[in-house]
């Protein structure tokens, strides 16, 4: 099997790289590719190191799988020349996450959908969106969800590699007197909190908030959900938080919530109800692979409200990883 690395020296290539090689994917070769301005630099895969190669003159025939985490853009010019020369693409862009025709798969939640992948690509939920179906799909499954009210504290590693930077520079500049230059983001980030994630919408919602209401009811596969959801960056390097209240069609009480998320596949629960007893970032989420989710609670104001903290490594779970996973489940179908 062949498996190319789209955008493999990127935040989030890197770590596709790693996990490849970490999960022992049955690759008998591997092929990394970035832009022309990293051509001929060396990337990791296990304790090997991969040339990087140009993706504009690389044939892709004879690739089998393409893991593409270099924009949308480039998604949209070169995922359908892999598909075409045979591939399947997965791709982490929100490229083609709406096209009726392009399954969009959290692994532990709709693995079926991978049964039909009539244009050969699938695509890679939003990192938001990801964790949030890890948490809550047991819970709709169990007594269905009719509202999500959702605000998001989203890393910087979400907006790459340069963003990570920028946080890095601005704190040191801050820290020693210097004034904070901003450039990837409108306003500075370092000991700020930004309420802000891709583009203004004309209803008054940004990009990133849009994508979780369209993605949840694709996944879920139930229009009728309705999400409200506020995005918010924030300075962490690695791993998204979500504070989600959900009200729910029938009664679930949160010792019964407890129980789905213990039991749910791929999360984990950290909910101790005292100091440090909830997870977070730096605790728990950054460079480990489960949805952890911890403060849940019965909503006061509500009759069949539940709410929860749900967080993630949005490079590992919330990308790098799942597009593996999915990458997974395809080589081993029968
Ligand atoms: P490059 O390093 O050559 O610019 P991040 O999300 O961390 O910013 O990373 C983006 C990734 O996408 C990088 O690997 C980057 O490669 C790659 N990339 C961006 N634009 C293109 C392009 N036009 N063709 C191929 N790769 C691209």
């Amino acid at each position: 099997m062949k498996v190319a690395v789209v955008g493999a020296t990127g935040a989030v290539g890197e770590v596709m790289l790693s996990i490849l090689a970490e999960r022992k994917f049955p690759a008998d070769e591997v092929v990394a590719l970035a832009s022309e301005r990293s051509a001929g630099s060396e990337v990791e895969y296990g304790n090997r190191k991969l040339t990087v190669r140009d993706l504009a003159s690389f044939d892709p025939v004879g690739v089998d799988i393409a893991l593409f985490s270099a924009g949308g853009e480039t998604s949209k010019a070169y995922a359908p020349k892999f598909a075409a020369a045979g591939a399947i693409v997965i791709d982490n862009s929100s490229a083609f996450r709406q096209d009726p025709d392009v399954p969009l798969v959290v692994s532990e939640v709709n693995p079926e959908a991978l049964n039909d992948i009539p244009k050969g690509i699938v695509a890679n939920p939003n990192c938001s969106t990801m964790q949030l179906m890890v948490a809550i799909a047991p819970i709709h499954r169990k007594v269905g969800i009719e509202r999500l009210n959702i605000a998001t504290y989203q890393s910087v590693s979400g907006t790459g590699k340069r963003a990570m930077e920028e946080l890095g520079k601005q704190t040191a500049d801050l820290l020693n007197f210097n004034a904070a230059e901003p450039s990837v983001y409108p306003v500075q980030i370092a000991f700020n909190v930004i309420p802000h994630g891709g583009d203004f919408l004309d209803n008054g919602y940004t990009s990133e908030e849009m994508k979780l209401v369209w993605e949840t009811r694709k996944i879920l596969g139930d229009p009728s959900i309705q999400i409200n959801a506020t995005v918010v960056r924030v300075p962490v390097f690695f791993g998204h938080s979500e504070a989600v209240a959900i009200e729910t069609r029938e009664k679930i009480s949160a010792a019964e919530v407890r129980q789905l998320i213990d039991q749910a596949p791929g999360a984990e629960l950290v909910d101790m109800r005292e100091p440090g007893g909830y997870p977070t970032p730096v605790t728990h989420a950054s460079g480990n692979d489960a949805v952890f989710v911890g403060r849940i609670r019965e909503d006061i104001s509500h009759p069949r409200g539940i709410n929860m903290w749900v967080v993630s490594d949005n490079i590992r779970k919330g990308a790098a990883l799942n597009a593996v996973q999915i990458a997974e489940l395809i080589a081993n179908k029968p």
